[in-house]
């Protein structure tokens, strides 16, 4: 990496300095403006997303929003209210009450519910099952695409990964990520997940499964997976975790010197491999 980073962008001045910002990486690509910094990660389940994200954010000194994290807790909201999650008002009301939103003093910063802290149920069995569905409620899409906005109001210099980052939430975003792997090699690291967990899976089964949520996540009324046209598509299929959070620094930084260079050319750099089919 032969590119230095020079900061020329304002810290926030609301909020405290997250822990995350004491990262050895100092950020100082001249790209940054009043209007701070968002990269935002999008992309299907089983790339790795949240992991690498978390991670370039660490790396880069920024602070880090996982909005899936949101939904579920959302989800949270709706079992423990009893709601049924096709009582769309009902959900709607309940999650708009529980005010769901991040402790920004806790590394990494907890999720909130109701101003309880639900970070231990949001991956459980219970809430994936029903997440899936909430996250399609268009009505509450637009409560949480409205308070993950008003975070990164908040939190300028953000990472922040999901499904519709790039597409919906910040079109304005100064670089966007799209991160994908064929459904065989996301299915492939779910097996491998599961056996780690004493689980056996079938890999067949798993990629059936994949292929199923692909569809409906990308065909979704609102805020569907989509790969925005000016993002950057990274295929993680052969790539280690390691690997991919290189190469995402190597974007961004490319990325953000071309733009401080108002060099033409905003593209990726040469990519490392060619991307997985289309689905
Ligand atoms: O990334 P995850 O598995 O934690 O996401 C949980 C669910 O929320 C998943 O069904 C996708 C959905 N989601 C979404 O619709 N939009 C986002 N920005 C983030 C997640």
């Amino acid at each position: 990496m032969t590119q230095t980073l020079a900061s020329t962008m304002p810290e926030p001045s609301s909020h405290p300095p997250s822990p995350r910002r004491a990262a050895t990486t100092p950020m100082t690509v001249g790209s940054g403006s009043a209007s701070g910094l968002v990269i935002t990660i999008d992309g299907p389940a089983g790339t790795g997303k949240s992991s690498v994200a978390r991670l370039l954010a660490r790396r880069l000194g920024l602070d880090f929003l996982d909005t899936g994290a949101m939904y579920r807790a959302a989800s949270v909201v709706v079992l423990d209210a009893k709601i049924d999650v096709a009582d769309q008002q009902r959900v709607v009301a309940a999650v708009r009450g529980a005010d769901i939103r991040f402790d920004w003093t806790a590394d990494p910063p907890s999720i909130l519910a109701a101003g309880r802290c639900v970070a231990d149920r949001i991956r459980g069995h219970d809430v994936t099952a029903i997440v899936s569905g909430v996250a399609a409620i268009g009505s509450l899409r637009e409560v949480l695409v409205a308070q993950q906005r008003a975070i990164a109001a908040a939190h300028p210099r953000l990472v922040t990964e999901g499904r519709d980052q790039g597409s919906v939430v910040f079109p304005d975003a100064k670089v966007k990520i799209y991160l994908d792997a064929s459904p065989l090699i996301r299915a492939q690291r779910r097996a491998a997940q599961l056996a780690e967990q004493g689980v056996a899976a079938d890999v067949p089964t798993l990629e059936a499964e994949i292929a199923r949520r692909d569809k409906l996540d990308s065909t979704r009324a609102v805020g569907p997976l989509v790969c925005p046209t000016d993002a950057v598509r990274l295929d993680t299929s052969v790539l280690n975790r390691d690997q991919v959070v290189d190469e995402l620094e190597r974007i961004v930084l490319s990325r953000l010197v071309a733009a401080s260079t108002g060099a033409s050319s905003a593209s990726p750099p040469t990519p490392p491999i060619p991307s997985g089919p289309e689905r």
